[in-house]
């Protein structure tokens, strides 16, 4: 054959069609659409479920077997000949940002389906079961403590210790959990964990390389770490037309110093580490009041862990410093070390391209994903692919339609090599 791949996962490739997965995006897109051409589908809200729904119907139009665990992550299984041979997983996420856009993580569930309906109408037979999965609010738009139904699946966190968060709708986590699993409540339960075979994400790129370099897909090396923090500024409410300002302990004046302060901690002439301040609430956010309160966001990016600890660690000083006298609390909501996936895995899907006549590279993500919980796990990769301009978390985010049907190939073969592993 030469290819390096079996003619089972070459037949699973060539089975993928890029019209139906096309049209199963756009249908997706629909379900939480913004005026702007955007998507918006909150982890849990009532866009949630819908796409849950049209999920769990594709699935059984065709045959697959739908179940949920406690954390509300959607499984979507296809058999294999050996029932207890641990399954294949492959899938992202269907929760959006608030001003999202179409692919961001549909991509990657709808590709996994995808990829069953080709093994399915290639008449492929695997030994392994493949499971797609949609993860449980991996964006974190809604509830801050993003990727709440991998981190819970991997053992990394207890579901119980999300259940009182409140979303940015005042609604607690528990309840919106409570709705999405009663919205579906003939669908089989899995357990809370449990050890598949290998995961695979596929992503679009959310960064300019594939795009720039002309190439349909990557091999994604690993991930790198990130720090996900809330501080807030207390200071003193008063009248915005008497207080003399020498007076004054006013939160978003002590914030804007707090924020300047961490800009010159995180200067880095190398342009690695990423820091946004993302989220400002302001209480009791009137013109005419000094602000008592002011929360904002912290998101700390960098590939070298050290460095994440050290600068991490200097953050609540700086901050103390710079905002005083305000008071100042730090409250850390997320702390991912630096991912690194197995060679193995990344040679896999560099293979799967190549056998496909697929340009492709290997690249690390700078987007955190499900993934870097699934490596907690079990063998984990990521395949990604272009998207214009580099663009997410945006509205205009856009993937081209070969592009997710090349993308759908790779995870088709991949997967077929994976389920047929001998390898226990
Ligand atoms: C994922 O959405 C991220 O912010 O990296
Ligand atoms: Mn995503
Ligand atoms: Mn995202």
């Amino acid at each position: 054959m030469g290819s390096g791949l079996s003619a089972a996962a070459l037949a699973a490739a060539a089975a993928v069609d890029e019209t139906r997965l096309w049209q199963a995006l756009m249908d997706l897109a629909a379900v939480g659409a913004r005026s702007d051409g955007g998507v918006c589908r909150h982890a849990l809200s009532d866009e949630d479920i819908a796409a849950r729904a049209l999920l769990i119907g594709w699935a059984e139009s065709r045959g697959f077997e739908a179940s949920v665990d406690e954390a509300a992550n959607l499984f979507i299984r296809r058999g294999g000949r050996d029932a207890d041979a641990a399954p294949v997983l492959a899938g992202s996420h269907m929760d959006s940002q608030p001003a999202g856009g179409k692919f961001d993580g549909a991509f990657g569930v709808l590709a996994g389906l995808e990829a069953l309906i080709a093994l399915d109408e290639a008449g492929i037979e695997t030994r392994r079961p493949i499971d797609v999965v949609a993860w449980t609010n991996e964006e974190g738009g809604r509830y801050d403590r993003s990727c709440t139904g991998s981190s819970v699946w991997s053992g990394v966190s207890e579901l119980e210790s999300y259940l009182s968060d409140i979303g940015a709708d005042g609604v607690p986590l528990g309840e919106a959990l409570a709705r999405t699993l009663a919205a579906t409540p003939d669908l089989p339960r899995r357990p809370r964990h449990w050890t598949p075979f290998a995961f695979i994400e596929p992503h679009i790129e959310q960064g300019p390389v594939l795009e720039a370099e002309g190439l349909s897909v990557a091999a994604v090396t690993g991930i790198q770490g990130v720090r996900w923090m809330n501080v807030e500024v207390t200071g003193k409410a008063g009248h915005a037309g008497t207080t003399p300002m020498a007076d004054r302990q006013d939160a978003v004046q002590g914030a804007l110093r707090a924020i300047a302060g961490l800009n010159r901690l995180m200067a880095d002439p190398q342009d690695r580490v990423r820091f946004t301040v993302g989220r400002i609430n302001v209480t009791p956010n009137s013109p005419n009041t000094i602000p008592e309160k002011m929360l904002f966001s912290i998101d700390f990016r960098h590939p070298d862990r050290e460095l994440l600890e050290d600068r991490g660690g200097q953050i609540a000083q700086v901050v103390k410093d710079a905002a005083s006298p305000c008071e100042t609390l730090i409250v850390p909501t997320l702390s991912m070390d630096p991912t690194p996936f197995p060679d193995s895995m990344v040679a896999l899907i560099e293979a799967s391209a190549e056998a496909l006549g697929l340009g492709c590279r290997r690249l690390a993500s700078g987007a955190f994903h499900d993934a870097l919980y699934a490596a907690r796990v079990c063998p984990t990769a990521m395949i990604f692919i272009p998207c214009r301009d580099g663009l997410s978390h945006h509205p205009a985010e856009w993937a081209e339609p070969c592009h997710c049907a090349d993308g759908a190939r790779v995870l088709a073969a991949t997967l077929v090599e994976l389920a047929n592993s001998p390898k226990t």
